[in-house]
């Protein structure tokens, strides 16, 4: 299969009009293409195939790239699971454009109740957090339109309306609900550029929607609040905190283990899968934990003496290895309930903010090259530095990871960030650690 990789520019693309007096503005919104713009031409023609074809598509969402098919076929759906070669028991997230859409499927075929079928629980999250990062557990309907390749089983589903414009506008026109999980192969870190897709993905799809950099970088929060208390079963985008100041969740308890899963039974089945893994061995080192000495990392850059090195605040590598340079810098004595909006603001909600965050140009990570001797053996060190900032670290790390990869280095050591910092540094944190070997 020949895979093409369309870039389209959200900018260009139209404008997002809401009615101001819809009650919730979601339900009302509508994006208004343009008549004159090829890339919208372009979208228009792929959503056309994620409607009819059963290979599916890969475009950009806020938080990474998502591999999406109209969720109604079990024929489309399957062709997710294909090319991505996932197992069929972890389910997949649908991705909606309005809450008519949502309800559309709440009610099943054949239900003509006329209440409101999302439960009262999700309310403050919804007005708060979407269009976002953040994906709700919903009861799926006896009758559901959903192929029951979706849930694998479940009698939940998770959705989300994702804040990226042209993922919306995919969605809209496409006029189908899409599942989609991530743009990797099963296994590989999750894609935050389409550079990412074509590599794990080449002719087993045929479109990448090119869309630049993503604004996130790690996936959305799932939370489930169907159960008491609700449960947080992923962390992401969205914070800890900042969900439990929505009324109703003021107990929101963690569900996720930030350990490899091995026998118990997890929640959420995407957390027993082994992931984001690259092909070299990752060794995660804490925050709290020394940096590796050069013998260290002799002997975890065999069998060619290459190893990769991702750094973000702290380290600092000099001919004599690397040195931990935290205590030049004060701790953060903040609370963390004010770090975690700071982190927030970063972005904004809502469609105000909308097309400021999409990213035009690829912020890519320079790999810098060094040769250390030690003890008569040449070492050399490719080294990526994210830097200290909690949100850019987020949004490079899946690349990173890939870049160094790309490099065929023999192993990836990288300075973790403490999970006191927040909750996007708690995401990143989750990710890394199912990404690790060895955690130090
Ligand atoms: O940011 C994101 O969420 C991205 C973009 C593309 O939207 N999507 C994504 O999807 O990360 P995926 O399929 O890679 O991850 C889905 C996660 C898995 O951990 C899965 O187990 C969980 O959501 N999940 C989905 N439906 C569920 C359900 N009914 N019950 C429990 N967990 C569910
Ligand atoms: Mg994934």
């Amino acid at each position: 299969m020949k895979t093409s990789m369309i870039p389209i520019k959200a900018t260009a693309l139209g404008s997002f009009s809401a009615s101001s007096a819809a009650k919730d503005y979601l339900d009302e919104w509508r994006l208004v293409l343009s008549t004159t713009s090829p890339d919208a031409d372009h979208l228009a023609r792929i959503a056309e195939q994620l409607r009819t074809s059963d290979v599916p598509v890969a475009f950009p969402t806020e938080t990474v790239y998502g591999l999406g098919a109209d969720a109604t076929r079990s024929e489309a759906v399957r062709g997710i699971y294909k090319a991505k070669q996932r197992p069929s028991d972890n389910p997949l997230i649908v991705h909606f454009a309005s809450l008519g859409q949502i309800r559309r499927v709440l009610r099943g075929r054949d239900s003509s109740d006329q209440a409101d079928p999302i439960p009262a629980i999700y309310r403050p999250l919804i007005r708060k957090f979407w269009p976002g990062p953040l994906t709700i557990l919903l009861p799926n309907p006896e009758n559901s339109v959903l192929a029951p390749e979706v849930t694998a089983g479940l009698s939940t589903f998770g959705a989300r309306i994702p804040r990226h414009p042209i993922a919306l506008s995919l969605i809209q026109l496409a006029d189908v609900p899409v599942a989609a999980p991530s743009a990797n192969a099963s296994t590989k870190p999750s894609p935050t550029a389409a550079e990412h897709v074509a590599f794990d993905l080449d002719g087993r799809i045929s479109t990448i929607i090119d869309g630049g950099p993503c604004e996130v970088g790690v996936e959305s929060t799932v939370v489930d609040g169907l159960s008491q208390p609700p449960l947080i079963l992923r962390p992401g985008g969205i914070s800890l905190e900042q969900i439990r100041q929505c009324p109703g969740w003021e107990d929101v308890a963690i569900g996720y283990k930030d350990v490899a899963e091995t026998g118990s039974q997890p929640r959420a089945p995407g957390m027993k899968y082994r992931h984001y893994s690259p092909r070299a061995p990752v060794f995660l080192y804490t925050a709290q934990t020394p940096a590796p000495s050069l013998d260290e990392l002799m002997n975890l850059a065999i069998p060619s003496s290459v190893v990769g090195i991702v750094r973000t605040s702290h380290w600092n590598i000099c001919a004599t290895g690397l040195t931990a340079t935290s205590c030049d810098e004060p701790a953060d004595t903040r609370p963390l309930s004010q770090i975690a909006n700071e982190t927030s603001s970063a972005s904004s909600y809502g469609f105000g903010g909308m097309l400021q965050n999409v990213h035009t140009e690829l912020e890519r990570r320079k790999i810098q090259e060094r040769g250390i001797q030690h003890n008569g053996k040449q070492l050399k060190v490719l080294e990526i530095e994210l830097g200290g900032d909690i949100t850019n670290i987020a949004r490079g790390i899946f690349g990173a990871l890939r870049d160094l990869d790309q490099q065929g280095v023999d192993a990836i050591v990288i300075e973790g960030v403490s999970d006191a910092r927040g909750d996007l540094a708690a995401a990143v944190m989750n990710r890394l650690r199912k990404a690790a070997q060895v955690t130090v």
